[in-house]
This record gives structure tokens, C-alpha cells and sequence, in this order.
């Protein structure tokens, strides 16, 4: 059997490159000795991948997409195609459980710098493979045509109805009709069951491939390559397989025992993953009270909605997702994990990340004046961070913060004086002091305590 099975590998090795790339990809490539827990969220993103892919091919076989017929579809899936139930809540609790895994992937590369140099590329195939699942969920979410999937989809396409002359037009030519209807269903169903997934399998495939071109990061931010011994083999490094094969392994099995308790025992995740409106067939003369989309995309749409001008709010939407694209060249700080980095720069991605959470949940509430409001300030220190990140980059002197938080402080009260409305001026004013004390932080006590802002001497090698 032995020598059958290495005949046949010697067969195929001849024809085609199997051993070379098992070994380059896996065994015989060298990824840091110190991959920590934020290191198992590529490996589960590939995981869900695979997942949502293979439920929806099951999916599909039973799925009808048609305004007509989708909904009952949806519910002869759940009730009477024997395990239809178990697809459908594995591909609906996948999408959600994907945007975890994603933006805590993306989350790490924020605490590493795994952006900068040389992984520059890696980051931004990684920015488009955001948004090609962001249009994925969107198209997606069309499909069992609820109540939400109707009017998400109505609110949504309408927004590119803001853009200048062509707005109309555009929104049209999305919806292939003058409203959300069978044929933007169909069209919807096409992108999301053939032409978005092939564009995402290919990033994958290119965002994996320019990671095993220039290596790993690591919690220590130290590039192995630099220290090879006598055989060129990175001293800090390990081979992938079996080490990190075992070690994904593992992860994924506590993923999969996390994923089936939510799956099996709530599968809407109290109407966090499966919207409860959406569980009425859509009804285009009837509006929702509420439409909000799924969480995922709730802290830009909070964004969005914070600004009372639509086109000002699609735009600010659109670059506060867009901007991450540019993150290697605002971050030009040489250190790059958040271990060696100062105390302050920890501080500004705890505020960042604190606010994007809490922007998300914003986005889910009805939008009375506070949360506006709090959404509006919440949005400035979103923007504030990048600037941060730029500032931060090198040494900067007292007469460089001062004039920053002077031009900071007269934008602001420009744009306060532009959206100004009497009655709301005590809240305006109480709200102001996020932004505020978000100055006095970060921009004036680095003048004050340069301690606070000096990042620690980085060691030669992985710890
Ligand atoms: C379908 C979605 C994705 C898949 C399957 C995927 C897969 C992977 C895998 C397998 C790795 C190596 C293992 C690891 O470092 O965890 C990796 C690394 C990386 N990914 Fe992704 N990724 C995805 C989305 C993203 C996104 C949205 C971004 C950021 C915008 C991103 C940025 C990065 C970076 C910077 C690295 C290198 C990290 C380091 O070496 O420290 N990825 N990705």
C-alpha cells in the first residue's frame, strides 16, 4: 500500500507540484514561535469560508429566487427539507460568526502593525476582501425577502441616490427597477451565489500567497528573517506543519463547539443574527419601524445616520471604510506591536476600539437625539484615531500640538455652528467634551509628559 501511494505521489510530482508546495506552504515554511490567540483568526476565517460556501451550495439546491416564491422557499427549507434547518441556521449564524473572526483579524493587525512594511499589500488584499464580504452579506441578506431583507435593501440602494447627477440613475441601474423587486432579487442572487465568491476565493488565495512571500508578524513585531542560522533557517521560527497545523486545529474545535451552541440553541442570537422582522414575508407597501441592518454593519451605519446631510453622511460612511486602506502610510511609527509601543498609543486603540463597539450598538437603536448626538462624537474620535496614528509617527514638538489642537478646536466649533439647533445646544455643548478631552489626551499631555507617549526599546529577538 506504502509503495503504492509513493509511486502514485512521484507520479503526480512529476506532473505537477505537489510536494514542492506542501513544503514551501506548509512544511517546510517557518512562521514565529510566538503566535498567540490573535493568531487563530485566519486559519477560522478560511474555516467559515469554506463553510459558508459549502451551506450555500446546499442552500441553493432547494432556494428559490424569486419575489414570489423566495420566502416559502426560505420556510420549505426549514421545515420540510430533512436537515434543511441545520443548513440554513449554519450559513445564517456562519455570516455573523465570519464578521467576528474578520474584525478580530483585523483587530490583531491593528495591535501588531501587521500592516506596515513589508505586509503593506497583505493588509490591502486583506481591505478588499472586507468589502467584497461586506457585499456579499448585502447581497445575501436580499434573499429570503423579509420584511428587513426588503426595506435594508430599499434604504441601501437609495443611499447611492445621494450621489451628485448620476445618483438616480445609479440606483436604478442596482435595482433594475424603480423599486426593490424580482429583478433586483435575481440580480442580487447572481452576485451573491457566483460572482462575489469567486472574487473572494481569489483574494484569499492572492492575500495568503503575498503572506508566504514576505512571512508572518508576530506579538513582538520582529521580523524572523533577520536571524537565520548557518542552514537559513529563521532561529525565531517553526515549521508551520505540524506545529500551527495542530495548534489551528485545536482552535477550530473550540470555535465549532462555541458556533453549534449558538446554531443549536439560539440561532438568531436574540435578533442580533437573524433580524425578528425579517421573519414576516416583505411587504413593499408596508414600511418596518425600525430598519436597521445587522450588526456588522450598525458602526457604519451610525456614522451614516449621525449626519442629518445624506450625501455628507454616505461620504463619511464611505471613507470611514475606505481609510483603512491607507493605514501603512498614516501609521509610520517604526515600532509596530502595541508591546513595545507607548502607553498613550495603547490608550487612543483602547478609545478606538471602545468606540467602534459602541458605535455598532448605536446603529442598532432608534435614533432619538442623544444617540445621534453620541453617534456624531463617537464618529469624530473614529476619525480622530487615524489622526492620531499620524501624529504619533514620530517625535512631534510642543508648537506642533498646540497648533494642532487649536486647527482641531476651530473645526470643530465650525462644524458645532453649522449644525447648530437651539434646542439641542446643552447637549451639543456636554457632548463636546469627547472630543475635547480627546484632545487634552492625546495632543497636549504628550507636551506635558513625554514619558507617556515614548514607546519601549524592542528586543533582537521573539520573547
Ligand atoms: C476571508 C477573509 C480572510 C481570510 C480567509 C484571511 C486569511 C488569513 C490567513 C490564513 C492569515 C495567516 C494566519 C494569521 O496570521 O492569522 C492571514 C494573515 C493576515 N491577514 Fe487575513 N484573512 C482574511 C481577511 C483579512 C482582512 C479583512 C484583513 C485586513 C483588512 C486581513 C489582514 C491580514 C494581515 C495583515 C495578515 C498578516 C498578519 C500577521 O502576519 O501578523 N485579512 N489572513
Amino acid at each position: 500500500m506504502k509503495a503504492l501511494l509513493t509511486g502514485l505521489l512521484e507520479w503526480t510530482d512529476a506532473r505537477f507540484p505537489l510536494t514542492k508546495m506542501w513544503n514551501e506552504h506548509l512544511a517546510k515554511y517557518y512562521a514565529p514561535k510566538n503566535f498567540n490567540f490573535w493568531y487563530f483568526f485566519g486559519s477560522l476565517a478560511i474555516l467559515a469560508l469554506v463553510m459558508q460556501i459549502l451551506t450555500g451550495i446546499w442552500l441553493a439546491m432547494h432556494y428559490k429566487p424569486s419575489a414570489e416564491h423566495a420566502f416559502a422557499s426560505v420556510e420549505y427549507i426549514m421545515r420540510e427539507v430533512p436537515w434543511g434547518w441545520t443548513i440554513r441556521y449554519m450559513h445564517s449564524t456562519g455570516s455573523s460568526f465570519f464578521f467576528v473572526i474578520v474584525y478580530l483579524h483585523m483587530f490583531r493587525g491593528l495591535m501588531y502593525g501587521s500592516y506596515k512594511h513589508p505586509r503593506e499589500l497583505i493588509w490591502i488584499l486583506g481591505m478588499m476582501i472586507f468589502l467584497a464580504l461586506m457585499a456579499e452579506a448585502f447581497f445575501g441578506y436580499l434573499l429570503p425577502w423579509g420584511q428587513m431583507s426588503f426595506w435594508g435593501a430599499q434604504v441601501i440602494v437609495s443611499l447611492f441616490g445621494a450621489v451628485p447627477w448620476v445618483g438616480e440613475t445609479l440606483a436604478l441601474w442596482m435595482r433594475g427597477d424603480y423599486v426593490v423587486s424580482d429583478a433586483t432579487l435575481n440580480r442580487f442572487y447572481s452576485f451573491h451565489i457566483v460572482a462575489v465568491p469567486l472574487v473572494l476565493l481569489g483574494l484569499v488565495a492572492a492575500h495568503i500567497m503575498a503572506l508566504h512571500e514576505v512571512g508572518s508578524n508576530n506579538p513582538d513585531g520582529i521580523e524572523i528573517k533577520k536571524n537565520k542560522n548557518a542552514e537559513g533557517v529563521p532561529q525565531d521560527g517553526i515549521p508551520f506543519h505540524p506545529y500551527y497545523t495542530v495548534k489551528d486545529i485545536a482552535g477550530m474545535m473550540v470555535f465549532l463547539f462555541l458556533f453549534a451552541l449558538v446554531m443549536f440553541f439560539a440561532p438568531d442570537f436574540f435578533g442580533w443574527f437573524l433580524e425578528r422582522a425579517n421573519f414576516t414575508p416583505a411587504d413593499p407597501l408596508k414600511t418596518p419601524e425600525h430598519i436597521v441592518p445587522l450588526w456588522y454593519f450598525t458602526p457604519y451605519y451610525a456614522i451614516l445616520r449621525a449626519i442629518p446631510d445624506k450625501l455628507t453622511g454616505v461620504l463619511a460612511m464611505g471613507v470611514a471604510v475606505l481609510i483603512f486602506f491607507f493605514l501603512p502610510w498614516l501609521d509610520r511609527h517604526p515600532v509596530k506591536s502595541i508591546r513595545y509601543r507607548s502607553t498613550l498609543y495603547r490608550l487612543a486603540l483602547a478609545v478606538f476600539a471602545v468606540g467602534f463597539v459602541t458605535l455598532g450598538y448605536l446603529g442598532t437603536q432608534p435614533p432619538t437625539p442623544g444617540m445621534s448626538e453620541l453617534g456624531l462624537r463617537l464618529g469624530e474620535l473614529y476619525f480622530l484615531w487615524f489622526l492620531t496614528l499620524w501624529v504619533y509617527s514620530k517625535d512631534r514638538s510642543a508648537k506642533y500640538y498646540g497648533r494642532l489642537v487649536v486647527v482641531l478646536l476651530v473645526l470643530m466649533l465650525i462644524g458645532d455652528w453649522r449644525r447648530f439647533d437651539p434646542s439641542q445646544g446643552a447637549l451639543m455643548a456636554v457632548s463636546a467634551l469627547l472630543p475635547v478631552g480627546y484632545f487634552l489626551v492625546f495632543y497636549l499631555l504628550p507636551v506635558f509628559r513625554p514619558g507617556l507617549n515614548a514607546s519601549k526599546p524592542v528586543p533582537e529577538r521573539v520573547t
